[in-house]
C-alpha cells in the first residue's frame, strides 16, 4: 500500500545511533510510504491513491517508550493517598503493600484478564503517540505466573499495532523464601524464558528492599551467559554502586538512576552505557530528579521512558514526561525529544526500524498540531495528536475540531 504525507514540516534527529550532540533537522516536504516504509522525503507530490493533507503541522516519529510494567491488573489507590499524606516508598513496601499487592493481584488474575488490561492501557498509549513499548514481567514472583505474564506480553502484542520488545523482571521483589532461594528458582525460570523465546532482556531491581549487589551480579552474569541481553532498575531509591557495576557488564541500558552518582556517570560515559530516565517516577513519588545535566555534559547517551506502573508511577504521557524532562531535569527540549524517539529505540534494539523519520525507516510518524518542538514540554497535551500512523497505516485520528496553532 502506498501513502502520502502532504506538506508537514518534518522535526526529527537522524540515524541508527544514540545521540549525544542533539542536532535536530526541520525538513518541509512530503513524506512518501510504500509497504510501510519511508520511500521518500521531497517537495514533489505524486498521484498517490492515499494522501494524508498535513497542512503544515508538524510530523515527527513515533514516540518509544523503552520502560514499562505493563501487563498488570489491579490499583494501588490507597498506597498513593499514604504517600500523599508522607509515608515512603520503603515502608510501603515493608508494610506488605508496593509491589507485592500487585503480585497477589496478577496471581488471582487470569490470562485473559491480564490480557485485556494490557490491550486497554496500550490504547491509551497509542491515543498519546507511543508507536512502540517495552513491556516486562516482574508481579509474578513465581514461574507460573512470570511466564503467564510473558506469554501475555505475547498476545497483547499480536492484538495492537504498536511494536513490543519483552523483558523478562522476574527478579522485581524478594519473594518470602528469600533472595538465596528465589534467584536459584529464577535461573531456572531464566532458561525456560530462552527455550520459548518469550524475552529479549533480562532485568533485576538491585537496590534497597529488593535484591543485593551481590546476588545482582551473579544473576546478570547468569543471563548473560544465556545470551540474554541486560538491562537493570539501579540508583531509584538508593545509591549502591550497581549502576557502574552493570555498565561494565555491558548492560545495554541502566534506568532510573535518580540517586546516582559521579563516579557512575563517568563509568556510564566511558562505555557508553544508555540511561534510561524515568522524571515521571520521581515526580509521582516526591523523590529526587536523576542528575541529566550531569549525564548529558558527560557525554552519557540518555533515553526517557514512563516506568508506567500501578504503583510507583501511573503518568505514561510522553508530552508530561518530556515537560518534566524539560522543567525539573533542566533538559533542552531537543534532548527531550531525542530520549524519546531515537535514543528510546536505541535502547529496545529497534533503531535501524524506527526512531527517526528517513527513507529506509518505517513509516512510524506523529502528526501534531504543534509549530515545533519547544511547544511540546510548554503545552504537554495528548490533544496535540492529530493522527499516528504505524508502519504507514493511520491507526488513530483526533477528529475534533480545534483552530490550529500555527
Ligand atoms: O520501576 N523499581 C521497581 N519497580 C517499579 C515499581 C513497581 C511497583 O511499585 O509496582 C519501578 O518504580
Ligand atoms: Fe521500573
Amino acid at each position: 500500500m502506498n501513502l502520502e504525507i502532504r506538506n508537514v514540516k518534518i522535526a526529527t534527529a537522524t540515524g541508527i545511533s544514540p545521540v549525544t550532540d542533539y542536532v535536530l533537522k526541520y525538513i518541509t516536504g512530503n513524506i512518501k510510504i510504500s509497504d510501510g516504509k519511508i520511500i521518500s522525503i521531497s517537495n514533489e507530490s505524486s498521484e498517490s491513491e492515499n494522501v494524508f493533507e498535513g497542512d503544515g503541522m508538524l510530523a515527527i516519529p513515533g514516540f518509544v517508550d523503552p520502560h514499562t510494567h505493563i501487563p498488570f491488573v489491579g490499583d494501588r489507590a490507597k498506597e498513593f493517598l499514604m504517600r500523599a499524606k508522607g509515608a515512603k516508598y520503603s515502608e510501603i513496601l515493608k508494610a506488605g503493600g508496593g509491589i507485592h499487592s500487585t503480585v497477589d493481584s496478577v496471581r488471582k488474575a487470569s490470562f485473559d484478564d491480564l490480557v485485556t488490561h494490557g490491550l486497554k492501557y496500550a490504547r491509551w498509549f497509542l491515543k498519546s503517540g507511543v508507536t512502540a513499548i517495552e513491556c516486562k514481567s516482574g508481579y509474578g514472583l513465581d514461574f507460573e505466573n512470570e511466564i503467564k505474564q510473558l506469554e501475555a506480553i505475547k498476545r497483547i502484542s499480536e492484538n495492537i499495532p504498536q511494536k513490543v520488545v519483552s523483558t523478562f523482571l522476574g527478579a522485581h521483589a524478594v519473594p518470602s523464601a528469600g533472595e538465596k532461594a528465589y534467584l536459584t528458582e529464577l535461573k531456572h525460570m531464566l532458561d525456560v524464558v530462552k527455550e520459548k523465546d518469550l524475552a529479549k532482556f533480562v532485568d533485576i531491581f538491585c537496590d534497597e528492599g529488593a535484591f543485593s549487589v551481590e546476588g545482582s551480579v551473579k544473576y546478570m552474569n547468569y543471563a548473560k551467559s544465556k545470551g540474554f541481553k541486560i538491562r537493570v532498575h539501579a540508583d531509584e531509591l538508593s545509591s549502591n554502586g550497581f549502576a557502574g557495576i552493570a555498565s561494565d557488564l555491558g548492560a545495554t541500558s541502566v534506568d532510573h538512576l535518580a540517586m546516582c552518582s559521579k563516579a557512575e556517570i563517568k563509568k556510564m560515559a566511558q562505555n557508553k552505557t544508555m540511561a534510561v530516565l524515568l522524571p515521571l517516577t520521581s515526580f509521582y513519588l516526591k523523590n529526587a530528579f536523576a542528575p541529566a545535566r550531569a549525564m548529558i555534559d558527560e557525554g552519557v547517551p540518555v533515553a526517557l521512558g514512563s516506568d508506567f506502573n500501578p504503583g510507583s508511577n501511573t503518568f505514561y504521557s510522553p508530552f508530561l514526561n518530556i515537560h518534566v524532562a524539560v522543567n525539573h531535569l533542566n533538559m533542552t527540549p531537543k534532548e527531550a525529544f531525542v530520549a524519546h524517539t531515537l535514543n528510546a529505540a536505541c535502547v529496545i534494539g529497534l533503531e535501524e526500524e524506527i526512531g527517526t523519520v528517513e527513507i529506509g525507516k518505517r513509516a512510524d510518524i506523529l502528526i501534531l498540531d504543534a509549530p515545533d518542538i519547544e511547544y511540546i514540554p510548554y503545552m504537554p497535551t495528548n490533544e496535540l495528536v492529530r493522527a499516528v500512523f504505524i508502519n504507514g497505516v493511520e491507526v488513530f485520528e483526533n477528529r475534533d475540531s480545534f483552530p490550529r496553532q500555527n
